[in-house]
């Protein structure tokens, strides 16, 4: 019997990262193969026209799974029913940019989405915040949707997960999809701490851990880890842009692996509301290793963490708390 249509809110979906993200979700690569959608698409009155020509546009590519779009300046109709939203909306970082510069434009919308959300979304709805800065917006967010379980609130740092993955990859000459458990910890910008500690890679003689088959201590403690952090600016930089195809596709593994299930003994990274797992305060959004089943996420409990990763840890967590402080200072 076919399934029950979901109903997918992108918010920004006349940007960028949106005109990217809608064909993935109508063509199933979010929610898989079977699964019918209507997505609401929601931008702000200057953008009104290009958001009806991105609407025209997925009419005219006939999606078999699209069974309704719904495309509106009205942030009441956008969340009226949804079951996922990916909220993408907001001022991007231009070149030259600290993340910090964007916060104030981008908290204020974030308050008074929250509460759009909470009162005309569906009951559990999932939440996956993408605009920057996406783990102090997620935490707005959450505080001023009192409503919304906790555990439905969460932001993208799977791209930078993602990018972790690539840089293995192309390090060992690997397959990317042959390489897994890596972690981003902490805040999706340059403190974040891309780890490689309990990452493996398959090969033909089983699976081996990458510190073994990297074995160069200075790659994995230097440009790696600056690689991951400075890749969205160096996109930037490249494209003029930020990063659009990445984004969006890894807003779909998030979403996908969070209602469909993590491959067994394989992690991803989320940004979630800390319970205070390995130390991190409460409080704040922060990117752990999760697992997922049954439409909710654990986090990755009892990995060894070293004095070097600790400092990253905390360092990154202390960032996010003066990004906490900053945002409730532009809103007050
Ligand atoms: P963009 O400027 O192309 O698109 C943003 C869209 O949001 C625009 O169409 C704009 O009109 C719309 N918008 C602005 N205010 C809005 C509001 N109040 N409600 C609804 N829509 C609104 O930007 P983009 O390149 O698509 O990037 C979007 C965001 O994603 C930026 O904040 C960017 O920094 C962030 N980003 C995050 C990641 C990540 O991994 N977390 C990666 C890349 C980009
Ligand atoms: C990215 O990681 O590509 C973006 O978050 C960069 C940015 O600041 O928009």
């Amino acid at each position: 019997m076919a399934k029950d249509p979901v109903r997918v809110l992108v918010t920004g979906a006349a940007g960028q990262i949106g005109y990217a993200l809608v064909p993935m979700i109508a063509r199933g690569v979010m929610l898989g193969s079977d699964q019918p959608v209507i997505l609401h698409m929601l931008d702000i009155p200057p953008a009104a026209e290009a958001l009806n020509g991105v609407k025209m546009e997925l009419v005219d590519a006939a999606f078999p799974l699209l069974k309704g779009v719904v495309a509106t300046t009205d942030v009441t109709e956008a969340c009226a029913g949804v079951n996922i939203a990916i909220m993408v909306g907001g001022f991007p970082r231009k070149e030259g940019m600290e993340r910090k510069d964007v916060m104030s434009k981008n908290v204020s919308i974030y308050k008074s989405q929250a509460s759009a959300l909470e009162k005309h979304a569906a009951a559990n709805c999932k939440v996956l915040v993408v605009a920057n800065p996406a783990n102090t917006n997620a935490l707005i967010l959450k505080e001023f949707a009192p409503s919304i379980p906790e555990k439905n609130i969460s932001c993208l740092t799977r791209l930078d997960h993602n990018r972790a993955l690539g840089q293995v990859s192309e390090k060992l000459n690997v397959q990317v999809c042959d390489v897994k458990n890596v972690i981003i910890w902490g805040n999706h910008s340059s403190t974040q701490y891309p780890d490689v500690n309990h990452a493996t890679v398959k090969t033909p003689a089983g699976e081996k851990p990458v510190r073994e088959l990297v074995a160069d201590d200075e790659w994995l403690k230097g440009e790696f880890i600056a690689t991951v952090q400075q890749r969205g600016a160096a996109i930037i930089k490249a494209r003029k842009f930020s990063s659009a195809l990445s984004a969006a596709s890894s807003a779909c593994d998030h979403i996908r692996d969070w209602v469909l299930g993590t491959p067994e003994g394989t992690w991803v990274s989320m940004g979630v509301y800390s319970d205070g797992s390995y130390n991190v305060p409460t409080g704040l959004i922060y990117s752990f290793p999760v697992t997922c089943r049954n439409g909710e996420w654990s986090i990755v409990q009892g990995l060894g963490i070293d004095e070097y990763s600790r400092k990253k840890l905390d360092l990154t967590a202390e960032e996010l708390s003066e990004e906490k402080a900053l945002a409730y200072s532009c809103l007050s």
